[in-house]
């Protein structure tokens, strides 16, 4: 087992934020995870896993021990009459993985393309875009328990997925989903997802972008492939590429309010983009609430709101010299848009990323 001592974050971050980790320990299998257990100086301390860096800031050097997830491997591993079983292992690629299911002739996640990350990330937050999220896609995943070095198996229900939400967001026991569960947060380290993609394939179409796509190419029926290279398009439009400019994908939730909320906001700014949940409530768009402030194109030292798309924060500096945004500044940056928000539409949004 090698561990890296002081290694330099900002190459394992899509913020690119400058940051170290006293010690870091690459994960290929889950045997790393059980030696690193083991080990009499490293098994008792605190540990931090690092997936492809695309959900997190670093306001420092980091403590804990950095397990950096890099478990390849995707198979078919099993085939119901309805769904392809697809395994993958936790450090892939998540964009790589989506093309490769459409190569192999299992359309379904077409519609996540593009979402930067690793699989094994993409539980922790149900990651989802275009109508489709990851728990409509997912059978079961195998993780470690950091503390007692046990494998074990979780379905969807035991993930207890939400909205940008599951198990591993929560610590102690939580209360989400439909039993009450003991939270993952900083407990597991996934290793495996599998993924259930139905045989019979149909189109998640009916999302604003995507309808606009249709009628600009007069194209009814569209292909899994066209709707892969829909969203691509779509993405690469509106969110800076993180290999370009850093950042973090959207950096807050949309947030739910009752409808009694929605009417008051809307009574005051009848242009606020809303959705209505099948719950009776209405998830607000963040981004608009956000722009709607003033703050697209505003910046708190090297950090800054995307110009194209207000949810977005990003990383101003130039790439590797070490002189871009710190993740101080980022929060900063969010703290005040947060006030902002707060002050003209009652809203506290709720930051996606894990801030460390
Ligand atoms: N809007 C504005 N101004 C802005 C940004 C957005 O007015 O600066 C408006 C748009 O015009 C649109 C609405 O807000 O009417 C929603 O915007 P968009 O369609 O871009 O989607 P979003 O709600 O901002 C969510 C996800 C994205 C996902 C897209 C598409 C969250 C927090 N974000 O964004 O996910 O790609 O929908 O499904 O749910 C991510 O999680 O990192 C992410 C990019």
């Amino acid at each position: 087992m090698l561990v890296e001592k002081n290694v330099p974050l900002q190459p394992f971050n899509t913020f690119h934020i400058v940051a170290k980790a006293h010690a870091l320990v690459r994960i290929s299998s889950e045997d790393d995870v059980v030696k690193l257990l083991a080990d009499p100086e490293w098994g008792p301390q605190a540990k931090f896993v690092l997936g492809g860096g695309s959900n997190v800031v670093f306001t420092r050097d980091v403590k804990p021990v950095v397990l950096k997830v890099e478990i390849k491997g995707r198979q078919l591993i099993n085939q119901t009459e309805k769904n392809f079983i697809v395994e993958a292992g936790a450090g892939e690629n998540w964009h790589e993985f989506v093309t490769w299911t459409l190569d192999q002739g299992w359309p379904g996640l077409e519609n996540m393309a593009l979402i930067p990350g690793t699989v094994g990330a993409s539980p922790v937050q149900n990651i989802g875009a275009y109508g489709v999220e990851l728990q409509d896609r997912f059978e079961s995943l195998d993780a470690m328990d950091l503390q007692t070095g046990k494998t074990f198996s979780l379905n969807a229900a035991q993930c207890a997925f939400g909205y940008r939400d599951s198990v591993f967001k929560h610590g102690g026991s939580t209360s989400v989903g439909p039993h009450p569960l003991l939270g993952l947060k900083d407990r597991a380290l996934i290793l495996r997802v599998r993924f259930a993609i139905p045989k019979a394939w149909k189109p998640v179409l009916g999302y604003a972008d995507i309808e606009r796509k249709m009628s600009e190419s007069h194209c009814t029926q569209p292909s899994a492939r066209q709707i892969y290279d829909w969203v691509c398009a779509i993405r690469s439009a509106k969110l800076p590429n993180p290999a370009v400019i850093g950042n973090a994908g959207s950096f807050f939730k949309n947030p739910t309010v009752s409808a009694e909320q929605c009417a008051d906001i809307i009574a005051r700014d009848p242009k606020v983009v809303h959705y209505h949940l099948s719950d009776g409530s209405i998830k607000l768009a963040a981004g608009w609430l956000i722009d709607s402030c003033g703050w697209k194109g505003k910046s708190v030292g090297q950090a800054g709101v995307f110009e194209r798309q207000a949810l977005v924060l990003v990383n101003r500096g130039a790439g590797s010299d070490g002189n871009g945004a710190t993740g101080g500044e980022v929060m900063t940056l969010a703290k005040a848009i947060q006030t902002s928000v707060y002050e003209r539409f009652g809203i506290l949004l709720e930051p996606e990323p894990v801030v460390l």
